[in-house]
């Protein structure tokens, strides 16, 4: 799908991508690289971030790997650094590592529940703090002149409550707090606008397929008010706007990017039923209000 966006809105900027070497932070790293910018991808498989630095070169994209897990600070002080090193600048960070799988939590040991909050939250938290030297304006390397911009990739799960899910609803109400607070105090201090998006269900993700069943997938149509599964095109858009000028005045915020599918509810009444139900309940409160002497109700 083309994108609605010009190919120079991220001329001359480099972004690192924590995640970036699969499902929707690959995406994020093709777009911005085909809209002008230089990526580096961050994560734990040598392979696939081989595989996809040669699609990303394959396509005309300035890419490059780093091996590390965000949860060793060590590897991300690492990997920030060769960024810089290697591209001379930082002007974009986006957070989208992410660890997930569906338990009960009577099944999920405290080391589970830790794990996933130390990938999510804690690796987000640790990227933004050693991308900081680098992303405030006029920072190390050759710095952006207005402030950089970190995207951390959040979750809807934690809006009400999701079955299976109370590791990464945690994690990702942590990630959003992140992203207010830092929006907050590094807008204000270093001009470095802080987002993020939260994806619904994203067709062809490892996400999608560690989380459902075939059940859930088909039913889930039946949910998106838009009826149709998202895709990683569409969370790539979305970043491109929060990365790029066309979001210069948007910081503190995460985007649903999700077809409305959080806000789903059960009908419960159909829809011929309301008219009759709510025109008859209103006559009939105002008939008896009537009836009662000198009620102002
Ligand atoms: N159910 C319950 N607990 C689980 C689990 C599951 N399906 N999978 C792992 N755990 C627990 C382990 O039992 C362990 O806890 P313990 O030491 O008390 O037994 C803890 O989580 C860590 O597991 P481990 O396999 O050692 O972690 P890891 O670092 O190798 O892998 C995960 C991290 C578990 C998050 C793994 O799923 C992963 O690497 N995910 C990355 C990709 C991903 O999930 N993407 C989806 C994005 S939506």
């Amino acid at each position: 799908m083309e994108s609605p966006f010009k190919t120079d809105i991220l001329q001359g900027k480099v972004a690192l991508v924590t995640g970036g070497g699969s499902g929707i932070g690959f995406e994020i790293s093709r777009q911005f690289g085909k809209h002008g910018a230089a990526v580096a991808i961050m994560g734990r498989r040598r392979q696939v971030l081989e595989a996809a630095v040669h699609v990303l070169n394959s396509q005309g994209i300035h890419a490059i790997y780093f091996e590390g897990d965000v949860r060793k600070h060590e590897d991300a002080a690492r990997v920030v650094q060769s960024t810089v090193k290697h591209f001379g600048r930082l002007d974009i960070l986006v957070n989208a590592a992410a660890g997930n799988f569906l338990t009960s939590p009577e099944d999920l040991s405290p080391n589970g529940f830790k794990t996933v909050l130390d990938i999510d939250s804690v690796g987000t938290y640790t990227m933004c703090f050693e991308a900081l030297k680098y992303l405030k304006k006029g920072g190390e390397g050759k710095g952006p002149s207005a402030g950089g911009v970190i995207l951390n990739i959040s979750a809807t799960l934690h809006y009400t409550a999701t079955w299976y899910q109370i590791h990464s609803s945690a994690a990702k109400a942590a990630v959003d707090s992140i992203t207010r607070s830092l929006a907050l105090e590094w807008g204000t201090d270093y001009e470095i606008r802080v987002n993020g998006i939260a994806p619904g269900p994203i067709q062809n993700t490892l996400g999608v397929e560690k989380l459902s069943t075939e059940e859930t997938r088909r039913n889930i149509l039946k949910d998106i008010p838009i009826f149709r599964w998202g895709e990683k095109w569409d969370i790539a858009m979305a970043a491109l706007y929060l990365a790029s000028d066309a979001g210069k005045f948007v910081n503190g915020a995460t985007i649903v990017v999700d077809g409305g599918i959080w806000l789903c509810r059960p009908r419960g009444i159909p829809k011929e039923e309301v008219k009759l139900i709510s025109r008859s309940v209103e006559k009939n409160s105002r008939e008896s209000s009537a009836a009662l002497p000198n009620s102002k109700l």
